[in-house]
């Protein structure tokens, strides 16, 4: 066979080869010269651009798909245009397009080109094809999403767990305290009752010691139980929630641990209900990072100030953690929220409380600011939009 003919051949195979591929293929494909302008296209593009083969053939293809008058590197860079990849470089090329619609909508297309050439190696047609892959990508974004909020689900379970040791562990001396106390009046009683005096006199005393009991009692009662009901593993969700309620859990929880270590803690609260959408044990335990934190940053003492309320202008929630403790240095400030970065010393801290704090925040549509001064403190503003009446969580 001949040299011309056998090239004959192959060119005809390789037309018919594309053209089933351009025909057969449910993407929409389009020939173009390097000019822009369209040689051939399928049905599946005809149909997305609503336009007959007619109106299509000779079209340039930004006035079809695009509705530009010019190609849109000049009229719209951004797009950043595959074909001219193509034409430029003679080699396949790929982008991503977004397109917006009016009312918001995005439509995302995956769009890849291909270059024809000539024997001498000209690029003398692109074929151009596209997908909307829209769908495909918000399934994926929504797994990724789903994932990252189990992720986070978890995490927090698990730093729960790690609270719940600090808790107790601050715990113990408020229970031993006034278990002391009840055996030395039990004892006394008992002394009393075996020497047999009951005058009116130990009788009185019986009485203010049985007052003094219960009321240890029940502030023993009152610790136990509130450690109870935080490890508890009810299933929380997504539910309107009351930001004053949760500070108050918190701050029950923590305040004897304040106690002894000599922090003033002050608190100033909205009068009005601030209530936000969100998961209740995820922000019960973002508020008692910020709290531990304050207290660990005071070991010698000092003041936590804890205020909620309903910002005027933004009308968003705001919650803010004042502490007048050691304060975070400046090259500090920008590592505060990865994971694992502490200045604790070993098996005082993970690293874990902020990075933790700030993807609660995140998932809450929250935002979260600090301010600190090295040997001043420390303050951290954290902001919800609030729910609005009648809004389904
Ligand atoms: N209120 C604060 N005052 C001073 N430093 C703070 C304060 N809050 C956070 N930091 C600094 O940020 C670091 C990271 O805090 P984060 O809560 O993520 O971890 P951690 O407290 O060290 O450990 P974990 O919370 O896991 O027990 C702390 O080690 C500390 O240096
Ligand atoms: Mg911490």
């Amino acid at each position: 066979m001949s040299h011309r003919k056998k090239a004959k051949e192959n060119g005809d195979l390789e037309k018919d080869v594309i053209d089933f591929f351009i025909h057969e293929s449910d993407a929409r494909i389009v020939v173009m010269n390097p000019d822009f302008t369209i040689v051939e296209a399928n049905l599946p593009y005809l149909e997305a651009v609503s336009k007959p083969k007619a109106g299509v053939l000779g079209a340039h293809c930004y006035e079809l798909t695009h509705g530009l008058s010019a190609p849109c590197s000049i009229s719209q860079p951004e797009l950043g245009c595959p074909l001219l990849e193509t034409l430029r470089t003679g080699k396949s090329a790929h982008v991503i397009h977004e397109h917006l619609f009016p009312d918001g909508r995005a439509v995302y297309c995956n769009m890849v080109t291909y270059p024809l050439k000539n024997p001498s190696g000209q690029v003398t047609r692109i074929i151009e094809m596209w997908r909307d892959i829209t769908r495909e990508l918000s399934h994926r974004v929504e797994n990724r999403v789903k994932s990252l909020k189990a992720d986070l689900q978890k995490l927090v379970q698990e730093d729960r767990m790690i609270s719940l040791g600090k808790l107790v562990a601050s715990s113990v001396h408020e229970i031993n305290n006034p278990i002391q106390g009840l055996l030395t009046f039990s004892r006394l009683m008992e002394t009393s009752l075996q020497e047999g005096k009951l005058t009116k006199k130990t009788m009185a005393e019986f009485k203010e010691h049985l007052a003094l009991m219960s009321s240890e009692l029940e502030r023993i009662g009152k610790i136990v139980s509130g450690l109870l009901s935080f490890a508890r593993q009810s299933e929380a969700g997504w539910n309107p929630v009351e930001v004053d309620d949760i500070l108050d859990q918190v701050i029950h929880l923590t305040r004897h641990k304040m106690e002894i270590q000599n922090i003033l803690f002050e608190r100033k609260r909205s009068d009005m209900p601030l209530t936000i959408n969100g998961d209740l044990h995820q922000l019960q335990q973002c508020f008692l990072n910020l709290v531990f934190n304050s207290i660990e940053a005071m070991p010698k003492g000092g003041s936590l100030f804890i205020r909620s309320d309903l910002d005027p202008f933004s009308g968003r929630v705001t919650v803010e953690f004042r502490d007048t403790g050691c304060g975070i240095p400046e090259e500090h400030l920008g590592h505060i929220y990865d994971p694992f970065f502490t200045t604790k010393e070993a098996g005082q801290g993970t690293g874990l409380g902020l990075s933790i704090v700030h993807g609660i925040v995140k998932a809450h549509q929250g935002d979260i600011q600090v301010n600190s001064r090295p040997g001043e403190g420390t303050t951290f503003v954290l902001s919800f939009p609030r729910a609005q009446e009648g809004e389904l969580p």
